[in-house]
């Protein structure tokens, strides 16, 4: 992924507005939790302040990026602060569960609580990421999954024949309704009872230069649509102007076939707004 996690604290505010709300809902219920895993640490400081503010005996953050692990765990080195006492354990989570490392095998039907922000909507296939998920949390009953997702926005409208390449992607983009329908099914697939199942219209208000580096991010969450790896490495520019036009431009109405190009070409415009649909589920096994 194209996130850098020496940069990601500094623009992350939606992420953390989120995060900050599940935190809450989670604080209010003064649980003892055996065992807490965090889905997709990034640079860690969502992880660190849940670690802080949640008792639980064990903490285990998982992520697919080394780059984002190895800076959780020099971030928990630094003598300046208290270590956290949060294990991270590298693992790519789009892969099935027979292919699990030993480490994450081994959480097999432990986690009394799943927390997962901003992280879920890169897997491609979601029935086998619930699988997963289901599969650690606690038999017991009393495991549950927490999780704020992007529903990633909807291309179909935005891409004109102009870019023939791309015009012949049209059929592969989904609704936000389909999204949401694949999600439910994949909780309910899954065994897991759906507590709360929220979506959220949201505002993400970026720099220019935050914007810039931020586009390859919003690219990439369509090579869970466009699955074939090839085809999504020669589309991953061309993808730049409709993703940007979805993103800052939600009603549509009148399409900006160059939205990015525009952008790029004019540096007066000092920051955009992102309009982002955000799912917030609660669910238990
Ligand atoms: C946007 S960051 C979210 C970080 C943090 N949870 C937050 O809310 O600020 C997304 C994280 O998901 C991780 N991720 C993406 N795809 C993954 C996968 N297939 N397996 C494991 N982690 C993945 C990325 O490496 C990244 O650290």
């Amino acid at each position: 992924m194209d996130l850098v996690p020496e940069t990601y604290q500094t623009f992350n505010h939606l992420p953390r507005q989120f995060a900050d709300s599940t935190m809450r809902t989670l604080a209010a219920k003064n649980r003892l939790y055996n065992l807490v895993i965090d889905i997709g640490p990034g640079d860690g400081g969502i992880t660190r302040k849940l670690a802080k503010l949640l008792r639980h005996r064990r903490f285990v953050a998982i992520d697919g990026d080394p780059k984002m692990i190895d800076y959780c765990r020099r971030q928990d080195s630094d003598l300046l602060s208290p270590p956290s006492g949060v294990e991270y354990v590298l693992q790519d989570l789009s892969l099935p569960w027979n292919q699990m490392s030993e480490s994450v095998g081994q959480l097999a039907g432990q986690a009394d609580l799943i927390f997962s922000n901003f992280v879920l909507h890169f897997i491609p296939d979601k029935h086998q990421l619930l699988d997963i998920l289901s599969r650690l949390l606690a038999t017991d009953g009393g495991g549950s999954l927490h999780a704020n997702l992007l529903i990633v926005a909807d291309l179909t409208d935005r891409i004109t024949t102009a870019v023939p390449l791309l015009d012949g992607t049209k059929h592969l983009y989904l609704s936000a309704d389909k999204q949401l329908s694949i999600w439910r099914q994949a909780l309910e697939a899954n065994g897991l009872t759906i507590d709360e199942f929220r979506v959220t219209d949201s505002e993400w208000r970026l720099t220019r230069k935050e914007m810039i580096a931020f586009i390859p991010v919003l690219i990439q969450h369509y090579n869970t649509m466009i699955t074939e790896p090839k085809q999504f490495l020669s589309l991953r520019e061309q993808l730049a102007n409709p993703v940007f036009d979805a993103y800052t431009n939600p009603t549509g109405g009148h399409n900006n076939p160059d939205a990015w190009t525009k952008f790029l070409a004019d540096n007066t415009v000092a920051d955009v707004v992102l309009h982002m649909k955000i799912l917030s589920i609660i669910a238990h096994k």
